[in-house]
């Protein structure tokens, strides 16, 4: 096996809506080229270990630029700067908390431990890097509703489309997949992004919590926005 297929199965196998048989196929091929090949030539230990990265994530929901994979405990790093990171805290509640990196490795491990989270990693599809997290808490089996939620972390991805994305596949997921009947979420009043992406995915603004929220030393209200079903066939969307 030469240099060229390896850059071959990198560049295209990876590239968009690959399932993880396939993955799993390609990196069983890597590893046996990284074990006969990587002592002759360090290139390929490079190879490998961006292929190894690759791996990690397993696309379950698509979307257009995104794909939703479950999380993986080695994200917690990512995760733990993420929330506690001001300008990305203030909008998901984490501001007033100290989240630590032990802390937050249990958190994720006890997700992957259970078949009855609905939490997913926001994965780029041409990169394969995650851009943040998005899930429904609160899932009532009996009326048929969740919360929905989302944060993106890496905040050079944001304005790019990429919460729409991601919003447009869960919402699908929960109403085509897991046959949900309404979502409900909240966001703050200074989370205007947060609102126009909501909006965007057929979102209506419900009511509103007066001066529900305390930030930067005033209070501020929480917006209600939900959908239902029906909403979104309206709008002819499945
Ligand atoms: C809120 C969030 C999910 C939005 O996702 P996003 O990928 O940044 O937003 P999108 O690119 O999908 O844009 C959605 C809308 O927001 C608005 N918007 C996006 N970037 C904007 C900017 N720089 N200025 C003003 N409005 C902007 C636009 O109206 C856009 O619609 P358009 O594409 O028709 O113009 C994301 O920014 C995020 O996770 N932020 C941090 C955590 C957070 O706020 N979580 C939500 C808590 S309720």
């Amino acid at each position: 096996m030469c240099k060229e297929s390896l850059l071959i199965c990198k560049k295209k196998t990876f590239q968009q809506d690959q399932q993880s048989t396939m993955q799993t196929m390609i990196y069983n091929i890597s590893l046996a080229k990284y074990l006969a090949y990587s002592h002759k030539n360090p290139i390929f230990k490079l190879d490998l270990s961006s292929t190894l990265t690759l791996m990690k994530y397993f696309p379950k929901v698509m979307g257009e630029k995104i794909y939703l994979s479950p999380l993986n405990v080695e994200d917690a790093e990512k995760l733990t700067a993420w929330m506690n990171d001001p300008e990305i805290a203030k909008n998901i509640t984490s501001q007033s908390k100290v989240i630590s990196l032990n802390s937050e490795r249990a958190r994720i491990e006890a997700i992957t431990k259970t078949t009855d989270e609905y939490t997913f990693a926001i994965i780029e599809k041409s990169e394969n890097k995650i851009l943040g997290t998005i899930g429904f808490a609160h899932v009532n089996w009996v009326h048929r509703n969740a919360e929905i939620w989302i944060s993106i972390g890496e905040k050079e991805y944001h304005g790019k489309g990429y919460g729409t994305d991601a919003m447009k596949s869960i919402v699908s997921y929960g109403f085509n997949v897991l046959n949900l009947h309404s979502l409900y979420l909240n966001v703050y009043d200074f989370n205007v992004w947060g609102q126009k992406c909501y909006q965007k995915c057929w979102f209506k603004v419900i009511g509103k919590r007066r001066e529900g929220y305390f930030y930067n030393g005033k209070y501020h209200d929480m917006i209600y926005m939900d959908i239902t079903r029906k909403d979104r066939e309206t709008l002819g969307e499945k």
